[in-house]
């Protein structure tokens, strides 16, 4: 009989893809359902990304690529970076291409963790960081950030759970699933907390693109930081290519070529003709970007303006990223009670806030990335459904 190892009995089967397969289900009995559960926009990838993919492999660009991402990748990230965030790193030694956001953050942890090593995030989170540090064997010490205090961060909070063992802050501004950005002044104390305790910051910016009426600051522009700093990127979101699985890491030299031994160890680079792709999306998609970035703020707002108008329901309004992450405890429900509900009464799919961590509790989660007609649809169907309990 096979078992796997200690660690991995730690995380549960199912999660999210658990909630996506009953909504699934439902449908192919006839209900109609509204996905909020996926955070994928539901927009085409850019034509001309498409394109190149296809003149690649005509090309026969089908063959392992340097590690750290073809030459021309890596240019173009590097030039969008400048042009769009003034972030200025090398293109030879300062980034490596991996398979999306996800991989870049085992592949840091697995290479800057020591086993047992801790790692301080504010929560509620993207859901992978939890699974991935148990995979990799360190501590996901949980920072609450909570709606009572408009999402705003306390520093003491973090200043307060640094231990001997802590070596890394993990951070994600525009922020999965709670929408807050954080802001300069916010930064500036992490930044200070990671100089004082000598600490490295792994900074998720894979929102960083979507951003509603402020600037997106890295916090690896602030002074010290570039050096202990590894910013985490992707094209998923900022180009709807969630299932080209191209993202990557910027980060000082000495830092990115130990990314390189784990990268290099388990996939070897990213699927060749997808980097391809990719160049051209870097080069030209800030149209694309910026486009679809104003249709998602228009459904945002529609979303928070008809959630609080519905009775028991608490929402501050997303500034960032694409999730509606409502306080739902005056329903006097769990959160998977209430988003089965919503399922079966409303045919609308969310996911429970625990998912997200300790402190997403007395929270769901809503992708506000579907058609605005279907947003429009999803808050009346709520509402209704609501209104009935
Ligand atoms: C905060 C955050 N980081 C990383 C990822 C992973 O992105 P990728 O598709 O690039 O692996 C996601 C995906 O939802 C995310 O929300």
């Amino acid at each position: 009989m096979i078992s796997c190892n200690k660690r991995l009995e730690a995380i549960p089967f199912g999660g999210l893809y658990e909630i996506f397969g009953k909504a699934n289900k439902l449908e192919r009995q006839g209900k109609r359902i509204i996905h909020m559960e996926i955070g994928r926009p539901d927009y085409d990838s850019p034509d001309f990304a498409k394109e190149a993919v296809k003149k690649a492999l005509d090309k026969g660009q089908v063959h392992y690529t340097d590690v750290n991402g073809i030459e021309p990748l890596r240019r173009a990230i590097c030039e969008k970076e400048e042009r769009r965030f003034g972030l200025k790193y090398d293109y030879e030694t300062e980034i490596s291409v991996m398979c999306g956001a996800a991989e870049a953050i085992g592949v840091i942890m697995l290479s800057m963790m020591n086993p047992g090593e801790e790692i301080i995030c504010p929560s509620p989170f993207f859901s992978a960081y939890r699974e991935q540090a148990i995979i990799a064997g360190v501590k996901l010490v949980e920072v609450p950030v909570l709606m009572a205090d408009n999402w705003e961060l306390k520093i003491e909070e973090i200043e307060k759970r640094i231990t001997k063992n802590t070596r890394m802050i993990l951070i994600n501004s525009p922020n999965n699933p709670a929408g807050y950005v954080l802001n300069k002044e916010n930064l500036e104390k992490i930044a200070t907390i990671a100089k004082e305790n000598d600490l490295i910051v792994l900074s998720d910016e894979c929102y960083d693109e979507f951003i509603y009426g402020q600037e997106h600051v890295s916090i690896s522009t602030l002074e010290g930081m570039r050096e202990r700093t590894l910013v985490v990127k992707s094209t998923s979101k900022s180009f709807s290519m969630t299932g080209w699985r191209v993202g990557y890491v910027l980060g000082p030299s000495n830092a990115i070529k130990y990314l390189n031994k784990v990268h290099q160890n388990f996939s070897t680079c990213v699927t060749a003709f997808a980097q391809w792709g990719a160049v051209e999306a870097f080069k030209y998609g800030d149209e694309f970007i910026d486009n679809m970035v104003k249709e998602f703020k228009r459904r945002g707002d529609y979303l928070y303006d008809a959630f609080t108008k519905i009775d028991g329901i608490k929402m501050i309004k997303p500034k960032g990223a694409f999730y509606a992450f409502p306080d739902i405890t005056a329903f006097g429900m769990s959160e998977a009670d209430f988003c089965n509900y919503l399922m079966e009464e409303a045919g609308v799919v969310g996911v429970p806030g625990t998912s997200f961590g300790d402190y997403g509790k007395g929270h769901i989660r809503l992708a506000y990335c579907r058609s605005f007609d279907e947003i429009v649809e999803a808050c009346d169907k709520v509402k209704e459904a609501l209104g009935k309990l």
